[in-house]
């Protein structure tokens, strides 16, 4: 605020409050009871009486309150206020009291290895929160994810699913690199190349234009696909025969995750959330994709 208003709205607060204080006081008594101010109308006159002492006792309170606060708080221009009251304080002194009510339970969970803190159903509950607030807008608030986003419920995973893969997933994000093989290629190994792909996820496709990608494959994608197309966590090159797909697996996606490339960017979190905040949410992700191996349903 720059000096001008700040002299202006201390101006225009003094002069309100000396105005209505000197229109109080000037209007305090009346020609006395029962006096009439000479006004009539329809036959009614109307009488001078003073105030009501209780109302301008309460009008002079305020105005004394006013004052009082005014003295005490920012409100004045620039003027801060005698007791060093700002907005920014208070709010931070609300986030250092609820620091201090909820770190002994952070605390208390991060001295739990991430799997037991996902059996935790309280622990999972703020998971899931810190999740909606942090996650949810790449990977859906079921966190089952959507194009170029991965599922994180599904047991599939691009950079491993044990707690401490999904954890360094979190903390230090993950930049997936796709070369982009179109120009490398060209048309023809490119078609080939994409015809043995759909033949991996056991789609129809033209037996002989896959057989051909299958020489294609092993000169240009088996250094991180691997030999049988299963991926490999340590790219996070995805495994390319299970039909599960970050990018679609229709003829055309694949082609074009092949010709063009694809880099898919988790960002770091490690400098946005805290420790804790981070191994809650772990327990949060790793939760998710637990249950269909208790239930049975086998990994995959
Ligand atoms: C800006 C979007 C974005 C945000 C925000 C984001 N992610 Fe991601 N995340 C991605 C992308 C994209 C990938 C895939 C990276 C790749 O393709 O290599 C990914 C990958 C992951 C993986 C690895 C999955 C696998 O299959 O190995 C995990 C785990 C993960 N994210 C969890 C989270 C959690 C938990 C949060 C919140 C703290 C989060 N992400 C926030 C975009 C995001
Ligand atoms: C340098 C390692 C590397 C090489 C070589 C490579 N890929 Fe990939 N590929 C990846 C990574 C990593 C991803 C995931 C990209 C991401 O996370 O955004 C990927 C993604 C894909 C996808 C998308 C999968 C999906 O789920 O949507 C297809 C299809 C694919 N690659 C096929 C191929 C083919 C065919 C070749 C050979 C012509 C090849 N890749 C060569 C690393 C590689």
């Amino acid at each position: 605020m720059s000096n001008f208003w700040s002299a202006w709205i201390i101006f225009l607060t003094v002069a309100t409050i000396v105005g209505s204080t000197w229109l109080l006081m000037g209007n305090r008594k009346g020609r006395g009871e029962g006096q009439t101010t000479g006004h009539v109308y329809d036959e009614i006159e109307e009488y001078d009486n003073p105030l009501p002492a209780w109302w301008l006792y309460m009008f002079l309170a305020s105005i004394v309150f006013a004052i009082g606060y005014l003295i005490a708080y920012p409100g004045l221009g620039k003027f801060p206020g005698m007791l060093g009251w700002t907005q920014v304080e208070a709010w931070q002194s609300e986030i250092d009291k609820a620091e201090r009510t909820y770190a002994p339970l952070f605390e208390g969970y991060l001295a739990q290895p991430v799997e037991t803190v996902a059996q935790d159903p309280k622990a999972t509950k703020m998971g899931q929160r810190l999740f909606a607030n942090n996650c949810a807008q790449c990977h859906g608030s079921d966190a089952r994810g959507s194009h170029g986003f991965p599922n994180l419920t599904d047991n599939d995973w691009l950079y491993g699913g044990d707690a401490a893969a999904i954890k360094h997933s979190i903390a230090y994000g993950r930049a997936g690199q796709m070369p982009a093989w179109g120009a490398v290629m060209g048309e023809e190994k490119t078609a080939q190349a994409t015809a043995y792909v759909q033949a991996l996820s056991g789609q129809d496709t033209d037996a002989a234009l896959a057989e051909a990608g299958k020489a294609v494959y092993g000169t240009y994608c088996i250094a991180c696909h691997g030999v049988e197309g299963k991926g490999n966590p340590m790219f996070g090159a995805p495994d390319l025969t299970d039909d599960i797909w970050l990018y679609g697996g229709s003829e055309s996606q694949i082609r074009r995750s092949i010709a063009n490339g694809r880099q898919g960017q988790m960002p770091a979190h490690k400098d946005l959330l805290d420790e804790a905040r981070i191994h809650l949410i772990t327990a949060y992700v790793y939760s998710l994709s637990q249950k269909p191996i208790q239930a049975g349903a086998g990994a995959q």
